[in-house]
């Protein structure tokens, strides 16, 4: 019988809520350059475009709803632990706040969230739902000009790397869902839950770039997939192998 679970989500998840995937033609990198907006030296050079960047895709996240497959994480958090005497832990690399509206709890935002804002100054974070700008003050310490999207950006070390090894190491089953596999640290989450002994289950449109790392992938749109395995592992306590 498994026990501990860990998803890991990715941008596939949230497709099918509107919300575009990083390396597709109509890719969120499309329209601005990774460097302009995601890396630490843009927020030097450039900050209003850094702000102005997360403040449109803070904007757009107001008419997202979760699709199924957020809403069958939430079930899956809410009923397995009665079942199994085990828990779900559900790890992002989404910055968009789905999970939350779905009613998953305690999401790990690995990335960050649009729905933060940090100070760099005193390192606190808040709440945040408006537009930012480059010369606000940061509302916990008071300082102005400190104040930066809570984006983990390219260069800069992931979140909660060291809960989320943690979980790795005492889960028994992985569920890898809509992530291409190709960005680390994340990409190497199955090889340690797998080290550690979990079966470890793919699910993507097509084979990611590490689907050799897991035992077996059931592809199709997560909306279909992933309720259908949450509904056969809450009646029999079994995975789901074929769809
Ligand atoms: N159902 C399941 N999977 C899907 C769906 C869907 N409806 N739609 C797309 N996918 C799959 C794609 O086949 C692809 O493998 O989701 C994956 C999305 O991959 P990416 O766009 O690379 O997104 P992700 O893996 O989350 O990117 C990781 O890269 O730029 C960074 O920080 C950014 O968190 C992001 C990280």
């Amino acid at each position: 019988m498994y026990k501990n679970i860990v998803v890991l989500t990715g941008a596939g998840i949230s497709a099918e809520s509107g919300i575009p995937v990083f390396r597709s033609e109509t890719g969120l990198w499309e329209h601005e350059r990774i460097e302009d907006v995601c890396v630490p030296s843009a927020l030097v050079r450039n900050p209003q475009k850094v702000h102005d960047f997360y403040n449109r895709m803070r904007e757009g996240l107001k008419s997202k709803e979760p699709n199924p497959a957020h809403l069958a994480l939430t079930k899956l958090q809410q009923e397995w632990p009665q079942k199994s005497g085990g828990k779900v832990s559900v790890v992002t690399q989404n910055i968009d706040n789905l999970h939350e509206k779905a009613g998953t709890r305690d999401a790990i935002h690995m990335h960050g969230r649009l729905m933060t804002m940090l100070c760099t100054a005193c390192h606190q974070r808040w709440e945040f739902a408006g537009q930012s700008a480059p010369d606000d003050t940061c509302p916990k310490c008071g300082r102005k000009g400190t104040t930066r999207p809570d984006i983990v950006f390219f260069e800069e070390m992931p979140y909660e790397m060291d809960r989320i090894g943690a979980l790795l190491s005492e889960c028994d089953l992985f569920l890898s869902i809509g992530t291409s596999g190709v960005v680390y640290p994340a990409a190497g989450f199955c090889e340690i839950a797998r080290s550690s002994g979990a079966l470890c289950v793919e699910f993507n449109l097509e084979a990611s770039a590490t689907v050799s790392q897991f035992n077996y992938g059931l592809y199709g749109k997560a909306s279909v997939t992933v309720p259908q395995f949450v509904e056969h592992l809450l009646k029999t306590g079994e995975v789901l192998r074929k769809i």
